[in-house]
């Protein structure tokens, strides 16, 4: 048995509260929440905080994301009285590369793109995960078909740990249920047609019907949509 088959054999059947929880317990100081402060994650955030759990919870500031997002960070911030640690791009490589392309030259190659996420995004996540045995995040199957193809435990080849996705199989609807019922603080922009979250530039609304992550780098081929947070691709 694998680390990931080991793992989920231990929270299967478990409600998301009892995973983190059970989770917390066991891999206390090696156990991270990215949290982007899209509504999942917010769901998450709620769970960990209000119970106290020992989860380490991060963001990758980008540096380009909406005034909305930081609105509803600052009342993350003030709602739950608890430290949401910052990782920021390395500002040499930063530096370097706004230099050498200008600030929006992801609109105008794939490369371009994977290079600013690359620098705003993955290298910092690397920073956040080293030494690392769980990542959670508020990843679920029905926000796009190659998530669908994911399980909600999984080994990170890339990262070397398991990744948790403990709302995996909940619907937008329970999603939505859950953060009224808690009266938990959400991103202003989800009411606007705004079904995920990225950086500002680089996310639009999304009509009736629409894909979920039709929105996101919305002027690409489908196929390419991924930020490399998650390394999707591979599997698409
Ligand atoms: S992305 O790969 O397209 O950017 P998405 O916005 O769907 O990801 O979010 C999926 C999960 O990735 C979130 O639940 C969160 O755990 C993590 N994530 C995405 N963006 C960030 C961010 N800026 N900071 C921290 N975690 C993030
Ligand atoms: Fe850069 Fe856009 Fe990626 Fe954000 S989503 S890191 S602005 S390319």
């Amino acid at each position: 048995m694998n680390k990931a088959e080991e793992i989920k054999e231990i929270i299967k059947g478990l409600s998301p509260e009892e995973v983190l929880a059970v989770l917390a317990k066991s891999y206390e100081g090696e156990i991270v929440f990215s949290t982007s402060f899209g509504w999942e994650d917010q769901v998450i955030s709620h769970m960990i905080f209000t119970k106290a759990l020992p989860i380490k919870v991060f963001t990758l500031e980008t540096g380009r994301l909406f005034p909305e997002t930081y609105y509803v960070w600052n009342r993350t911030l003030e709602t739950y009285q608890k430290p949401i640690h910052t990782y920021f791009p390395d500002a040499a490589l930063l530096q370097e590369f706004v230099s050498a392309k200008g600030p929006n030259s992801f609109y105008e190659s794939v490369e371009n793109r994977k290079s600013c996420c690359g620098i705003r995004k993955v290298e910092p996540l690397n920073r956040a995960l080293k030494g690392q045995k769980i990542w959670i995040t508020g990843i679920r199957a029905d926000q796009s078909t190659n998530r669908e193809d994911m399980d909600w435990v999984e080994w990170d080849e890339a990262h070397q740990l398991v990744k948790v996705h403990p709302i995996f199989h909940w619907t937008l609807e329970d999603v939505k249920k859950y953060v009224a019922t808690n009266n938990i603080p959400y991103n202003p922009l989800h009411d606007k047609g705004f079904p995920s979250i990225g950086c500002a530039p680089c996310t639009r609304a999304v009509r009736e019907g629409e894909d979920f992550r039709a929105g996101r780098w919305w002027w690409e081929d489908q196929s390419k949509k991924e930020c490399g947070l998650h390394d999707l691709e591979a599997k698409s």
